[in-house]
């Protein structure tokens, strides 16, 4: 099967290896970024025929952005088959200090509201259509809430609730919606990290795994299946365990730190 996709967070890390997945699988590329010009540049460098992709800058704190770049993509390239809701930040917060509360904010508008923002547009036309799949990039860090990661943990298990609600929504009309959780991938996003980082993959490596789960069309996959078995461990772990196994264990990084 190929088609086109939509892939927002393609200017880096998990969303580039997905772009580049879809591309050598025959796809056509829709590619959202903030630094749309490194986008394009890339794209050029890695010699994407110009005509099997475009980029759009947008920001998804921006809802008029977002939903006005996937707008301007169905009108020149044409409703999409998979969208991809990939672009995400991650930073530590101290719950105790009022500055994060503001963070907080930055963390849920990029990874919740921004990726709501991403599917509406897509929503109507491929239940119209009766085909397609929104996909959502959550985390096992939204399995169980670790200290010092409040608000990206929370924001991670808002994304996996929100892409299950909207799975009951689309189910009917014959879209699906696949919920990925990446364990730990080698990204600019996980590099300062100051812990151990147990199965960590290769974004490549996580991207032909995410490919084949799209078109598998899961409801919810955890790409390394080892981080699949953590997580059903982490879930079924009594909260005294879980707290005593994560006593002591370095933190995310905050802003600045
Ligand atoms: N790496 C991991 O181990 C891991 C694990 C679990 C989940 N994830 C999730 O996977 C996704 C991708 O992460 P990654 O590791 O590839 O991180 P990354 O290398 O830091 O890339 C993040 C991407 O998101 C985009 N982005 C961030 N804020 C944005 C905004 N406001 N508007 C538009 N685009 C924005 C960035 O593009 P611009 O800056 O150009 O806008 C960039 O392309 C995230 O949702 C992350 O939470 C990653």
């Amino acid at each position: 099967m190929s088609g086109l996709v939509y892939i927002t967070g393609a200017s880096s890390g998990i969303g580039q290896a997905l772009a580049l997945q879809y591309y050598r699988a025959g796809w056509r590329l829709a590619l959202v970024a903030r630094r749309s010009t490194e986008l394009q540049a890339w794209a050029q460098a890695q010699n994407l025929g110009p005509d099997r992709f475009a980029v759009y800058a947008a920001d998804v704190c921006d809802i008029a952005a977002i939903t006005g770049a996937g707008q301007a993509c169905i009108a020149a390239q044409g409703l999409p088959d998979v969208v991809i809701a990939n672009a995400g930040i991650s930073v530590g917060i101290d719950s105790a200090v009022l500055g994060d509360i503001e963070v907080m904010r930055r963390v849920y508008a990029t990874n919740n509201i921004g990726l709501a923002a991403t599917f509406q547009p897509f929503i109507t036309p491929m239940q119209q259509r009766r085909s397609g799949a929104l996909v959502g990039i959550a985390s096992v860090a939204g399995i169980r809430g670790l200290p010092g990661h409040a608000a990206y943990c929370s924001s991670k298990a808002a994304v996996i609730s929100y892409c299950e609600s909207l799975r009951g929504e689309c189910r009917p009309h014959e879209v699906k919606v696949v919920t990925i959780a990446p364990g730990y991938i080698d990204t600019p996003l996980t590099r300062e990290n100051r812990y151990s980082m147990p199965f960590l993959m290769q974004a490549e490596d996580f991207a032909a795994r995410a490919f084949q789960a799209i078109n598998d069309g899961a409801s919810f996959r955890v790409i390394p299946w080892q981080m699949g078995v953590v997580a059903r461990l982490l879930r079924l772990l009594p909260n005294a365990w879980f707290d005593r196994l994560l006593a002591g264990r370095p933190r995310k990084h905050r802003q600045g730190e």
